[in-house]
């Protein structure tokens, strides 16, 4: 028995389309699972081609995940397309860099409503399926930012806190009904996310000192965790804010 066989299994990836999420939908793929692909823009289609190329189906659900009434269409057409949903990856999330005091209340409410709003929402609709079918995996993107502070990014801040609550509180609701509900919490990684951090020699070296691991993370190095959160081998997991952080929360 392969413990971390995904085949038969169908997959929602937010941001799918490109850095962390695209590299997790890809490692997904790769494990056996069929990849209903959310993005805002629906302009990258590479994930797309690699995962239809390896045989495995795909599907692009073009959708802006900060708007509510966005949401059940995400489950609806998955439903339709893939006939049911047997993982969830919450990974679509923005940041905005200022400092508390001149931080505009339209970047809070933007950070809030697709970090943490659209996280508990897509994992309540999501669930409702899960629940009626007693199986389900939903693994939640949070961030070093769960556990610590910051600079300049109150509103992420918040919202990563926040993606831990919310795992950890359906987490006790759910274990026993057949669904993991845990986290990935990536360390820094090269993505658009933090082209600003490299882009900033003082920030990226204050950043580089401290990742014992001594580099930057890839996206790819979240496909591991990410399929072992998907699968079996992680069936009594439940709960756990997974940190994939080349060490940074040790040191
Ligand atoms: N990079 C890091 O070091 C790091 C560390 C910790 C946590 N994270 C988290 O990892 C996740 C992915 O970030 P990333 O580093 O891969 O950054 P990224 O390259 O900027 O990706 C952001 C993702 O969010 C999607 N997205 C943005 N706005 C959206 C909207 N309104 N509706 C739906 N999807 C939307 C984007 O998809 P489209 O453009 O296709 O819509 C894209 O896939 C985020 O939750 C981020 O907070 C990143």
């Amino acid at each position: 028995m392969n413990l971390f066989d995904l085949q038969g299994k169908t997959a929602i990836v937010t941001g799918g389309a490109k850095g962390l999420g695209g590299a997790i939908a890809i490692g997904l793929a790769k494990a056996g699972a069929d990849i209903a692909i959310v993005t805002s823009s629906g302009k990258n289609r590479a994930v797309y081609d690699q995962i239809t190329a390896m045989g495995r189906k795909a599907h692009i659900i073009v959708a802006d995940l900060s708007k509510e009434e966005n949401l059940p269409k995400v489950v609806s057409e998955t439903l339709s397309v893939f006939g049911k949903i047997d993982i969830l990856v919450n990974n679509s999330g923005i940041i905005r860099r200022t400092p508390a005091a001149d931080h505009a209340a339209q970047d809070w409410h933007d950070v809030i409503d697709l970090n943490m709003n659209s996280v508990f929402f897509l994992c309540q609709l999501v669930g409702r399926e899960m629940l009626k079918q007693g199986s389900g995996k939903i693994i939640n993107i949070a961030s070093m930012l769960t556990f610590q502070g910051g600079i300049n990014v109150p509103g992420y801040t918040a919202s990563k806190h926040g993606v831990a609550g919310i795992t950890k509180a359906l987490a006790n609701e759910w274990a026993g009904k057949g669904i993991n509900v845990n986290a990935i919490a990536p360390g820094y990684m090269e993505t658009d996310n933090t082209a600003a951090l490299r882009a900033d020699a003082d920030r990226n070296s204050q950043i580089m000192v401290r990742i014992p691991a001594g580099r930057w993370g890839t996206p790819e190095d979240l496909q591991g965790p990410a399929v072992f959160l998907a699968s079996k081998a992680s069936d009594y997991m439940s709960g756990e804010v997974l940190c994939v952080d080349g060490g940074w929360m040790t040191r």
